[in-house]
């Protein structure tokens, strides 16, 4: 195999390739968005095409909804497949008790309803990802663009009374425009440091006229499968903690790492 991966994407991909053995035939699965969700896809898709795996894949952004058509996926909206069995998505930050920061890729709000409608939902994550506390990578949350800088300027006011270390905020750009969400939002991400209590961030800032949803997922996620660059995977669940740690091949992937070749 010539691919040549750097460490974090090895990690990335045995955590996604774990991951994917989760998805079973009949499945209606919730398909997440950023670069370690890419890999899943990626995986998922060759199951289909070369095992004959049939699944119903939900994605949560236009982005993964394109490469889940490329590699074969057949892909449906959430309200087709109205409940899900299984979504698999990434994370910026997990905590010990799975609670996550998402959003750095924008995605967040299509992320969360796509999640909180599974039956189960399972992070892939590199190793670096786990922290003892929320909050060192900035705190996505989505607001309408009306009115953005009054939401902005609400949110920073409510932040002093919440117990977090710090309490700016900066409009998320995509070159010199601002970012723009699959819903026509903006991204505000909060400069937190530290979260002490998510639960009541989480509610508090939902609170506040404009902002749409936070990148906090609170008791959602059920599972996380740790990658490193090794190609060990670890694997906590929620209520039974670490539960396996294996190594995962590589070799047997080279018809994914084909399909790659060109992009
Ligand atoms: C997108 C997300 C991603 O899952 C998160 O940003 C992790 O991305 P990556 O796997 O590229 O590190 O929440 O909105």
């Amino acid at each position: 195999m010539s691919v040549d991966l750097s460490p974090i994407d090895k990690a990335k991909f045995v955590a996604a390739k774990k991951a994917a053995e989760f998805v079973q035939d009949g499945m209606r699965v919730g398909l997440g968005t950023g670069s370690t969700a890419a890999w899943m896809v990626r995986c998922v898709g060759e199951m289909v095409r070369e095992q004959g795996l049939r699944i119903k894949g939900v994605p949560t952004s236009t982005r993964t909804a394109e490469l889940a058509r490329e590699v074969g996926i057949d892909v449906v909206s959430l309200d087709e497949a109205k409940w899900l069995d299984l979504t698999i998505d990434g994370a910026d930050e997990f905590d010990g008790e799975l609670n996550l920061i998402k959003g750095g890729g924008g995605a967040l709000l299509q992320e969360k309803i796509v999640a909180t409608a599974s039956d189960q939902m399972i992070v892939i994550a590199d190793a670096a990802k786990e922290v003892e506390t929320l909050g060192a990578f900035p705190l996505p949350i989505e607001v309408i663009p009306f009115g953005w800088q009054t939401s902005k300027a609400l949110v920073e006011e409510m932040l002093i009374s919440m117990d977090v270390l710090g309490q700016q905020s900066s409009l998320r750009m995509d070159g010199d425009a601002p970012f723009v969400t699959d819903e026509g939002n903006h991204i505000l991400d909060l400069h937190l440091k530290r979260i002490g209590k998510v639960r009541e961030l989480a509610l508090v800032l939902n609170q506040v006229p404009g902002v749409v949803e936070n990148g906090l997922f609170i008791d959602i996620c059920d599972k996380v499968v740790i990658g490193f660059g090794d190609g060990r995977v670890e694997m906590r669940d929620i209520h039974e903690g670490l539960t396996s740690e294996e190594q995962v091949q590589f070799l047997e992937t080279d018809n994914l790492f084909r399909d790659l070749d060109g992009e």
